[in-house]
């Protein structure tokens, strides 16, 4: 503590001295990314670890991802500060309306086209401002940007497994020795749990108890790396998410939802992705876009929305990938369109103000308080975060420092400093 203060003065000196600020480099930064953990999940499971990080550094008590509550658009709002429409990764899936053209999740992560819309994530911000970056497993960083890619990239295989707690460990190994053998600056650190076990068995279920376990003591091996590797003064860490999860409600509790018995989506519709959880798309073929909103609206448990009148905070309605028509089911429901192919127990993509959508935010280093219980924020305030913490200037963003200021130590203390 004495000695930070102390390079502070030097750095402020520095500063007045030079009549301009300094680019003085800040600390290290992971940002690491458990898919699908919400908020509770660690309230009814023992998580010594995740106690301990509480303790040490902030415990947000929820955060908000935006909507679309999917991993692709959240994770890539929370790496660009921007909102959905903005980045305009607006699926899981890469589509395009116009030719038909479906591609799954895992594919998309090597498409540019997908990605690269125009909007600039924290990777090539960062490194267009000197800092080494590299991203492992994290949604986006495996594709370039305006023709740039990200310094160091690890992606997952298609086929790739996510729970194996090896594996887990020497991912953070490697990590680890990224910082501090070649000096990254930037690291975005993914895991595909405890997503893949809460749309299987289900949030409920004792599986999800077991894996939040499991990451618990993945993060005390962290704790443990980071020591090994004399990094404690130097790096920060934030533990974050994309969504929440909730239970699916199936028969006999529940009809589920068949569009088809309310809209003959052959004659009415000429693209659609409706079978994909809770939140549905549709293009209405020409001159019957009126007919398809009253016809799904007559549906139950869904609300459905034309682009146009969506609701202004989701922020999606201005994007131009989004296609007319939009149905978000109820918390729990999940839509099909003919038949119900529809597989998974627990399940996310619902309404972003939904308690079982809200996602965690841990985190903890030098910059950080300790012992700090912060109230909710939206995810969309992490990026400015990042950027402070980088100490590099961010890219034109749709967050804002004032809300998440106040988790760091030294907050506004650069901003303080008067020239005489
Ligand atoms: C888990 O990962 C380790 C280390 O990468 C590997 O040796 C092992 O075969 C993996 N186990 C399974 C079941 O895939
Ligand atoms: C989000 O930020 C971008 C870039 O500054 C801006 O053009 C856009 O209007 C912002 N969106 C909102 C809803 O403020
Ligand atoms: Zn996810």
């Amino acid at each position: 503590m004495k000695m930070r203060l102390e390079l502070f003065l030097v750095v402020a000196a520095a500063v007045c001295a030079a009549g301009k600020p300094l680019n003085t480099a800040g600390n290290k930064l992971l940002l690491i990314s458990f898919d699908g953990f919400r908020w509770d999940y660690d309230q009814d499971v023992d998580t010594p670890n995740l106690d301990q990080l509480a303790e040490e550094g902030i415990k947000a008590k929820y955060v908000t991802p935006p909507m679309l509550t999917m991993t692709s658009p959240s994770h890539f709002t929370t790496i660009t500060g921007r909102w959905v429409e903005d980045h305009e990764v607006i699926h899981n899936m890469m589509f395009n309306p116009k030719t038909n053209l479906k591609i799954p999740f895992r594919q998309t992560l090597k498409k540019s086209e997908w990605w690269d819309t125009g909007v600039q994530p924290l990777w090539i911000t960062a490194q267009n401002q000197g800092l080494k970056t590299a991203s492992f497993f994290y949604p986006g960083g495996g594709v370039t940007y305006n023709g740039q890619a990200v310094n160091r990239v690890i992606m997952r295989s298609i086929n790739h497994k996510y729970a194996n707690e090896t594996e887990w460990r020497e991912n953070i190994d490697k990590v680890m020795s990224w910082f501090s053998e070649e000096d990254f600056d930037l690291v975005t650190l993914y895991y595909g749990e405890p997503d893949n076990v809460g749309h299987r068995k289900g949030p409920d279920h004792p599986d999800r108890k077991t894996i939040i376990q499991q990451i618990d003591r993945t993060l005390g091996y962290l704790r443990e790396a980071i020591a090994r590797h004399q990094l404690s003064d130097s790096l920060n860490v934030i533990i974050s998410s994309d969504h929440g999860m909730t239970t699916v409600k199936k028969k006999p509790q529940v009809n589920e939802i068949i569009l088809n018995k309310y809209l003959n989506l052959f004659g009415a519709a000429s693209f659609e992705i409706l079978d994909y959880g809770g939140f549905g798309i549709l293009t209405p073929k020409p001159g019957k876009e009126q007919e398809v909103y009253d016809a799904l609206s007559k549906a139950p448990n869904v609300k459905v929305y034309k682009k146009e009148e969506i609701p202004e905070d989701f922020h999606l309605a201005k994007s131009k990938r989004l296609p007319p028509i939009v149905v978000v089911a109820d918390l729990g429901y999940n839509l099909n369109s003919r038949l119900i192919v529809y597989v998974n127990r627990g399940d996310h993509g619902y309404h972003n103000g939904e308690m079982d959508m809200k996602t965690i935010f841990r985190a903890f280093g030098p910059d950080f308080k300790r012992n700090f219980v912060s109230e909710p924020f939206d995810s969309i305030h992490i990026y400015p975060l990042m950027c402070k913490l980088l100490q590099i200037e961010p890219a034109p963003h749709n967050g804002s420092l004032s809300v998440t200021e106040n988790l760091l130590l030294h907050s506004g203390e650069s901003d303080s400093v008067v020239c005489q």
